[in-house]
Formats: C-alpha cells, sequence, structure tokens
C-alpha cells in the first residue's frame, strides 16, 4: 500500500540542489506499479540510449536485443545507416532474427517472407492470389534511431515530444576531449543482478563507496572528483582525476596500455562518469571507455549489458590480448564487489521503515542529478495518483 499524497511530497525533496535534495524515496525501488509507470514515463516517452554500435561496422551487420519486453533488431543497412526494428514479422508475427551477425536480408524462418536491409517487404511466397496484397507496402515496424559519439538511440513512439538533440543537449560538447565514436568494443557480457535498475546505475555514478566497498581494488585510485559539470539535458557528467589509471585495479597498474590517440593532457589520468537517463551509463579514461546499460526485469532485478572499448590501434598491438585481460578483470572485481552492496541495499529497500536519506553533494553528485530528474519526470506526468 503506497501512501500517494506522501510520496510526492517526498520526490518534491529530491528536487532541490545537490546539498539539499533527500534521496529517491525506497518504494520506488520495490513497488510494480512505480516500475509501470517509470516504463510509460521514462522509457516509452523518450529518447533511451541503447549501447555503443561499433560492432555494426558493415552493412547488414546486426544485434537483437530485448528493449522493456519489445524485441528489437539494430541493423546497419546498405547505406550504412543504423536502423531499429521490431523483431516481428508482418506476416504472422514470428520472431525474426536471434542473437547476432551479418546477413544480407533478414528472412522470416516461419513462411519465409523476406526484408532487404532497410526494412521493406522483398518476397512472399505464394501470396499472388491475396487480394490487394501490396509487397511495396509493407515494411517492418521502424523506431525513430539516431547515433551520437558511437552510441545509439532509439525512441519507441511514433510522435516525438523532442528531438534527439534537444533532449541530451550539451552532450556532445562535454565529451568532445575523447575520440568516442572512434572506438571499437573488444567484449561484452550481460548478467542479472537482483536490485532495482536504478541502484545498479546509481552505485556506478557515486564516489562514496568506494573506500568501503573496493578497499583492496580500486578503492585508492580515485581522487575527489570535481563538482559535475552542468548538463542541459537528460544526462549528467563528473569528471574526476585518478592516481595512475582508473580502468585498472590498484596493483595491476604496470599493465597500462596506450592512451587514446590524440587526448590532451588535461584529461590524462582521469575520468569521466556519465549517466544518459535513464538507464545508460559509461567511464571514459585514458585508454578504455566501459559501459553499462540496466534494464528492469521486475522492481528488485535487472539485466546489464557490459561492454568495454578501446581505440582500435590499440586493439591492433600485439600485446592487447593480454593486457586487455587485465582491463576485464578490473571491470569484473569491481562488479563483484559492488552486487553484494547492491543486493544487501535491495533487502533494505524493502523494509517498511526505510525513508529517503540524504546524499554527499560531492561524492554522490550524478546521483543527485538523476534524482532530480527522476522525481521531476514523475510528479509531471500526473501519474501517481494510480498507484494503489
Ligand atoms: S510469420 Fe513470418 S513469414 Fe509467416
Ligand atoms: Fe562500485
Amino acid at each position: 500500500m503506497v501512501d500517494n499524497l506522501n510520496l510526492e511530497e517526498k520526490l518534491k525533496n529530491c528536487l532541490k540542489s545537490h546539498d539539499a535534495s533527500s534521496c529517491i524515496p525506497p518504494v520506488c525501488y520495490s513497488n510494480e506499479e512505480i516500475l509501470k509507470i517509470e516504463k510509460d514515463v521514462l522509457f516509452k516517452k523518450q529518447w533511451i540510449c541503447i549501447g555503443h554500435v561499433s560492432f555494426l561496422k558493415k552493412a547488414g551487420d546486426y544485434i537483437t536485443k530485448e528493449i522493456l519486453d519489445t524485441p528489437v533488431i539494430i541493423i546497419r543497412d546498405k547505406s550504412k545507416k543504423i536502423r531499429v526494428f521490431a523483431n516481428v514479422c508482418r506476416h504472422r508475427s514470428a520472431k525474426l532474427l536471434e542473437g547476432k551477425g551479418n546477413t544480407s536480408g533478414i528472412i522470416c524462418p516461419f513462411h519465409s517472407w523476406s526484408y532487404n536491409l532497410e526494412g521493406r517487404l522483398k518476397g512472399a511466397p505464394n501470396m499472388d492470389d491475396a487480394k490487394s496484397f501490396k509487397r511495396d507496402e509493407i515494411s517492418l515496424k521502424e523506431f525513430h534511431s539516431e547515433v551520437r559519439l558511437g552510441l545509439c538511440f532509439v525512441h519507441f513512439e511514433n510522435n516525438l515530444e523532442k528531438n534527439l538533440d534537444e533532449q541530451i543537449d550539451n552532450f556532445e560538447n562535454i565529451h568532445s576531449k575523447w575520440p568516442m565514436e572512434t572506438l571499437v568494443s573488444t567484449r561484452e557480457r550481460t548478467f542479472n543482478v537482483n536490485c532495482n535498475w536504478k541502484a545498479f546505475l546509481e552505485v556506478f555514478n557515486e564516489y562514496y563507496h568506494l573506500p568501503y566497498v573496493h578497499p583492496e581494488t580500486i578503492g585508492d585510485v580515485y581522487k575527489l572528483p570535481n563538482f559535475p559539470d552542468t548538463t542541459n539535458g537528460a544526462f549528467t557528467s563528473q569528471f574526476g582525476r585518478t592516481s595512475g589509471n582508473g580502468a585498472l585495479l590498484e596493483n595491476e597498474q604496470q599493465f597500462a596500455l596506450p592512451d587514446m590517440p590524440g587526448l590532451s593532457s588535461d584529461v590524462l589520468n582521469s575520468v569521466r562518469y556519465t549517466w544518459i537517463f535513464p538507464n545508460l551509463t559509461f567511464a571514459i579514461g585514458n585508454d578504455a571507455l566501459w559501459i553499462y546499460e540496466v534494464h528492469p526485469l521486475n522492481s528488485h532485478s535487472c539485466k546489464v549489458f557490459q561492454t568495454t572499448c578501446f581505440p582500435e590501434s590499440t586493439v591492433k598491438l600485439s600485446s592487447f590480448e593480454k593486457l586487455s585481460k587485465q582491463y576485464y578483470h578490473r571491470m569484473d572485481a569491481a562488479i563483484e564487489e559492488d552486487i553484494p552492496a547492491l543486493e544487501n541495499q535491495q533487502n533494505g529497500l524493502k523494509n517498511p521503515y526505510a525513508e529517503p536519506g540524504r546524499f554527499s553533494p560531492l561524492l554522490e553528485a550524478n546521483v543527485v542529478s538523476f534524482a532530480n530528474w527522476y522525481s521531476k519526470k514523475l510528479i509531471e506526468s500526473d501519474n501517481l495518483s494510480l498507484i494503489t
């Protein structure tokens, strides 16, 4: 049972400045009705980022994914444009593609209707006597999609409230010192975590837990971060210096790969942590980019896609295979330490006596920015009264 009025009051406390805001109310991390509102308001009615597309290099390269219960195909068409289609046949709704790969066209495994890379129906056997059946008027359902800095964004609704640049505003500018769009992904990993989707994104974006959850692994690598940049769009970003390399463990610093080509000296020995609302976050250092895309499975568990990217020139080095393992080791070690902390927090969030706390303004700055944005969206949606 959720006290709606009280919930709205608590969300209003998240609209305050960084040093005065409260945390998102605990009920938002364990209530299925709130998750339904989140999916509608935060995911379906705006552009969402669905990951780095460097692995889609050639025409016909594709990957399939399930985003908010909607299976999609992300594919590069003949003119090299990225397109996002619903992964469903226009005949009797079979799923068209599985996994990832390269194809010259999309052929349905059920009755062999075939579509070109632009989604147009090209072949449909034994349909000549179907009245008014016009192949050239049938296409796969396509969603709006755009690519910025190598990241693909999709919008599920036909009518756009905002175009992508209005939504993410100065996103490209803030990341202009890193060659993000030229990086290539070298490892992808998917795993589930027993915590609310927001909690996973929050822990990745805060410095507060580092010395307590990661004392032996990465806790000492990070210095105090700068105050977050002013972001005008639906994202937040915080830059911070490191002692050594943020993409390697404290005791494996000797395995560093070269810096990204052309990186200016003011961003060496640093990491920028960015959260594109609602559900994609990444960190970019001198040498690597690591990305987490998080999808809710239900209110208390989520699916996480982890991607690690490097410059092409680094990937070509003979030492890359050996040295990159240390980077993957660092990513996995940090997550292995975060997961028990997240599962413990998830149990706490279910406690009927849990109440919103306060943030450490500098060390949880990205998390405060998200809480501001989240609460504003939920309050504006006017849907809170629907929660029973
Ligand atoms: S369902 Fe795809 S061709 Fe029949
Ligand atoms: Fe962590």
